[in-house]
């Protein structure tokens, strides 16, 4: 019986479902993703950037297999950008048609919203706004949330090389700033993607690098909004502290594009 996705397997579900500017991962990247699933074994799984469903549909596959429990996937929009006539998340169901993981596709929301989910995970992949420093926020607020092995897979390590106005640098300074004992790399695929393994890191360890973080200049192409803003310093506050609550909030001042 089946029970891992070959590359020949994903060439069939891309050439049958996926379209240009449909945004989604690599099948190289599907591969890698399976590579961690097969080792670490997660029971919940949370995606953070839906969009077509490419990778959802993908993941929750390879999850059956391997014996886990849940799916989640969140997204702040509600309809795929790729193609506005379809919601996110269209092609999970058309490509995971097992019934052994319970699939949740939560569109309107964030990170910020992790607490209304009411949920744990021991293993995520976040691949939604690209740009400096959302990429650090989704992992900040998401690891409360984590339990476990806590591996947080990044999408577009690569995208900041292949843009003239360098806006999706986020993954590239959160791959930077942390030391390389927590990072799981792949040669394939052109390096695009990464892991970190967060299960050692704890919460002070994790409140220096982001200090380090958000001194970098942010790459917003629109500036974060008030709610937005207080949300994430509140969520800050409640884990990290005052220290980098406030370092944000200064670093609003510097770095959040003015409207
Ligand atoms: C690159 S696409 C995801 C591709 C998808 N993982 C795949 O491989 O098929 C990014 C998605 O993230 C969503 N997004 C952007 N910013 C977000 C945020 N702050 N929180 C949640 N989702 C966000 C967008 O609406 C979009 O659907």
């Amino acid at each position: 019986m089946k029970n891992r996705f070959s590359l020949s397997d994903l060439d069939k579900i891309y050439s049958t479902h996926w379209k240009k500017g449909y945004g989604s991962i690599a099948k190289s990247e599907v591969l890698f993703i399976q590579k961690l699933i097969e080792e670490y074994r997660p029971q919940n799984f949370i995606e953070v950037g839906m969009a077509s469903g490419i990778s959802g549909g993908s993941i929750a596959q390879m999850l059956d297999w391997c014996g886990a429990k849940t799916f989640t996937s969140i997204d702040y929009d509600n309809t795929f950008f790729g193609d506005p006539t379809k919601p996110n998340g269209f092609l999970i169901e058309k490509i995971y048609q097992g019934n052994n993981i319970e699939v949740a596709k939560l569109p309107f929301t964030t990170t910020l919203d992790l607490s209304s989910i009411g949920a744990k995970f021991d293993m995520g992949f976040i691949d939604a706004n690209h740009q400096h420093p959302w990429p650090l926020i989704d992992t900040l607020l998401l690891y409360p949330f984590l339990t476990s092995r806590k591996i947080l897979i990044h999408h577009d390590l690569k995208l900041f090389r292949r843009q003239d106005i360098v806006y999706g640098i986020g993954p590239k300074y959160l791959f930077d700033q942390f030391p390389e004992r927590y990072r799981i790399t792949t040669i394939e695929g052109g390096q695009n993607i990464f892991a970190l393994d967060m299960s050692e890191i704890g919460v002070e360890r994790l409140k220096n690098i982001a200090m380090d973080a958000f001194s970098l200049p942010w790459s917003l192409r629109s500036p974060l909004d008030e709610s937005t803003i207080s949300g994430v310093a509140k969520n800050l506050e409640n884990v990290y502290g005052s220290d980098l609550k406030n370092l944000f909030l200064k670093s609003t001042g510097k770095f959040n594009p003015i409207p």
